[in-house]
């Protein structure tokens, strides 16, 4: 575990063996490919007034819910993200049900793209092939193809505007298209700011440094409460630390007392997520928050979306979320990229 690297960029290859770094920076790259396979999947547009369910995952279902959050009020119908085997008993044949499994062979996807095919719900897949994609060319669902060689959760981008446009599409809400297109060009020069070629003490490195040694609690809220989970299961999984996420204002009632007891029981760090465009009252409870559980943390973080439409706000934030989780790794000299006990879980599983 070291503090005193730099970062850069021959210091993170020495640990991240998958170069999972250039998938992070490639980000903006990605919101344009997803663009354009969404369009080349020649997808009519129609009303669907059970509106939309994404099912899926992991790194495969964050994608519906961070467009939830991008949508903000701009939607017009439920959109409901499905973590599991089942529907939400409420579903119709009205109901749009996008399943989202970046191999193609999660189960609980499987499950319920088989479960709202029985319903008569329609179906649309978004995967790179797998059992997913052979149950949905058997059946006519169509397929939005996502490129292959990523881990499921470096393609945040591919899941995130499949699920806009799907959104679109089925009319739970208005095609954010150009504010996509926007939000790639912005990211592009946030990449240059935050990543390795960035000075050492730039904020995803200072913030990275921070973390080192704590367990970090992220708090969201309204656009950022979806962020608050990229961040906990980024750092989860890349850089194999305990993480959590809450939002506010919910955690001003319980979560708050907890801190009382923190610095007895370890070392415990709080990063809140702030947006310019939160409720007023949520950005002073940030900061009241902030300062009542200070003396129990190991540090505080507050950090705010850059950017003017929602859209390149919410990706600023779930750049800086991958970029510190992969700087944790580097700093705890642990490779980014294997995830042995998912993959373990899912070999025992498949034992039967
Ligand atoms: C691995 C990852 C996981 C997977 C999840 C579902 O990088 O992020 O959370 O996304 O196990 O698998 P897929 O995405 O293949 O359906």
């Amino acid at each position: 575990m070291s503090t005193t690297i730099d970062l850069t960029r021959d210091e993170i290859e020495s640990i991240d063996s998958a170069r999972q770094i250039d998938d992070i920076l490639g980000m903006p790259d990605h919101l344009r490919d997803a663009l354009w396979r969404v369009e080349s999947a020649n997808l009519e547009p129609y009303d669907a007034p059970g509106g939309l369910v994404v099912a899926g995952m992991g790194g495969s279902a964050i994608g519906g819910a961070l467009a939830r959050a991008a949508l903000g009020d701009r939607a017009s119908r439920a959109i409901v993200i499905a973590r599991g085997y089942a529907l939400p008993p409420w579903t119709t044949p009205d109901t749009t049900v996008l399943c989202s499994s970046y191999s193609g062979n999660t189960e609980e996807t499987l499950a319920v793209h088989e479960a709202a095919g029985a319903l008569g719900a329609r179906r649309i897949v978004a995967t790179t092939g797998g059992k997913l994609a052979d149950a949905a060319r058997a059946e006519d669902v169509p397929v939005i193809p996502l490129p292959g060689g990523f881990q499921p959760r470096a393609a945040v981008a591919y899941s995130l505007v499949v699920a806009l446009e799907v959104a679109w599409l089925c009319g739970a809400g208005e095609r954010l298209h150009a504010e996509i297109d926007v939000a790639a060009a912005h990211l592009e020069q946030i990449v240059e700011t935050w990543g390795p070629a960035a000075p050492g003490d730039c904020l995803s490195k200072e913030l990275a440094r921070g973390l080192l040694g704590t367990i970090p609690q992220i708090a969201g809220s309204g656009l950022t409460s979806p962020i608050a989970y990229r961040w906990k299961t980024q750092i989860n999984e890349n850089a194999k630390m305990p993480a959590f996420a809450h939002e506010l204002p919910e955690l001003d009632h319980n979560e708050i007392v907890g801190w009382q007891g923190a610095s007895q029981l370890g070392r415990f760090s709080a990063v809140f997520l702030d947006d310019s465009d939160l409720h007023p009252r949520i950005r002073q409870r940030i900061e009241l928050t902030r300062g009542l559980i200070e003396a129990e943390a190991a540090g505080t973080y507050r950090v705010e979306s850059i950017g003017q439409n929602r859209t390149e706000r919410l990706i600023s934030l779930v750049l800086l979320g991958d970029l510190v989780s992969l700087y944790l790794a580097v700093l705890r000299g642990i490779d980014p990229t294997p995830v042995p006990a998912i993959e373990r879980l899912k070999s025992a599983l498949a034992r039967g």
